[in-house]
């Protein structure tokens, strides 16, 4: 199977396949014996009963680099790393193996096809939440089937935008109180809301039995959606620049006025600085007058990103300042619901068409959007 030019040999691993391993450790140098007891391809993640060796319990300290294959099979799955080491009645290794090495773990679909995409900005009030909605239900006339993560900890507002009341929300997910499907809203505008709230807090604190729950409950978004668009809110909080960097495409969102763009410099300058993965950022300039302004804008922010952080911005479009978007928060609709043909309408369908034909900002192969959200929050 071939996947981004690279080969990948695909193994199964069921629960119950007796298994055999090696480290890399030269205190632990025999062929050892074990039992798979539980295994989520997504996460990378196989649990293996302790190992013994003449029907001694052998330990394998956490950290050990180990391969692994079916017991009688040639094949050996490399790369994998002991992450966690239980006692007691219910022992177990926990494995997990390298993302580079991800693709050939399967038992149900190794990787999922959820584009994540972060709406983002430096300074608040800017026009996040209108882009956001706007671009889903753009994206959604174009036929794709999308849904907004309200991540906007402390002034989440995407529901107040829509005029949805959001019984639940993530943290009730969390809880074990609500299944993830429960939470969602359909809106009327073709794509779903995710209330994020508290809950997205505390994705940084689960334990191991709630993280592997969360992570199974959020497959299912992969199932039902193509797209999903996450409004971080403002400012270089870690919580804001995790969600862009765990993303890994998004929109800058600005305004003309100054201090939208120093706060926006300061964003990219936190992000470039606590960077763990590239970032790929789509510059959009919303409440201009005129289309040269809105260049004009964009020049000096992808000036001083490129020159002083070597950052390159794409500039991808301008909203203009248009009266029918503040009447659309007033009516709680998408501007392109409320009056299709605005001006302000139109540029979010041309944002929307710019995403959908640029395949640099297609999705990688990765684990679930949980352990994304989750590698980049923790
Ligand atoms: N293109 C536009 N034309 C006219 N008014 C606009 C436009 N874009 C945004 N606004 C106004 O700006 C206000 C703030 O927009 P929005 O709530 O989307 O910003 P935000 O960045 O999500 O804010 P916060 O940081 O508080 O979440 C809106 O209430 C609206 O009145
Ligand atoms: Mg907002």
């Amino acid at each position: 199977m071939f996947h981004n030019g690279k080969q990948f040999k695909r193994i199964t691993l069921n629960i119950g396949d007796q298994v055999e391993f090696q480290t890399s450790s030269a205190l632990l140098r025999d062929t050892y014996h074990s039992q798979v007891i539980g295994c989520n391809t997504r996460l990378g993640i196989v649990q293996i009963s302790f190992p013994t060796s003449n029907g001694k319990l052998v330990l394998v300290p956490v950290g050990t680099n180990v391969k692994l294959r079916l017991a009688g099979s040639n094949d050996w799955l490399e790369n994998f790393t002991v992450i966690d080491r239980t006692n007691g009645e219910n022992r177990c290794l926990v494995l997990q193996i390298a993302y580079s090495n991800a693709a050939e773990l399967i038992n149900y679909q190794t990787y999922d096809d959820l584009q994540l995409l972060a709406v983002t900005s430096g300074k608040g009030g800017v026009g996040k939440t209108t882009f956001t909605i706007n671009l889903a239900m753009a994206l959604s006339k174009l036929g794709k089937r999308v849904c907004v993560l309200d991540a906007s900890l402390g002034t989440a507002n995407v529901d107040v935008h829509l005029g949805i009341t959001a019984r639940y929300n993530l943290a009730h997910v969390i809880a074990g109180q609500r299944h993830l499907n429960d939470i969602l809203v359909d809106s009327e505008y073709g794509f779903s809301v995710l209330p994020g709230c508290s809950g997205l807090q505390r994705i940084t604190e689960l334990s191991d039995f709630e993280y592997n729950y969360l992570a199974t409950e959020f497959d299912q978004l992969s199932e039902r959606f193509q797209i999903l668009i996450v409004d971080t809110g403002a400012g270089i909080s870690r919580s804001v620049t995790n969600f862009v960097r765990a993303a890994g495409t998004g929109y800058l969102i600005i305004t003309p006025e100054p201090s939208s763009i120093t706060d926006a410099y300061a964003l990219l300058k936190t992000l470039v600085k606590e960077q763990k993965s590239k970032v790929n950022l789509k510059l959009v300039v919303n409440r201009v007058y005129s289309k040269s302004e809105a260049v004009e804008v964009a020049e000096r922010v992808q000036f001083a990103a490129e020159r002083f952080l070597d950052l390159e911005l794409q500039y991808v479009g301008c909203i203009l300042e248009d009266r029918k978007v503040r009447d659309s928060i007033i009516m709680q609709t998408p501007v392109l619901s409320l009056a299709p043909y605005c001006n302000a309408s139109q540029a979010f369908l041309e944002i929307a068409k710019e995403l959908d034909t640029d395949t640099a900002a297609a999705i990688n192969p990765s684990f679930n959007v949980l352990s994304r959200l989750w590698n980049f929050v923790k």
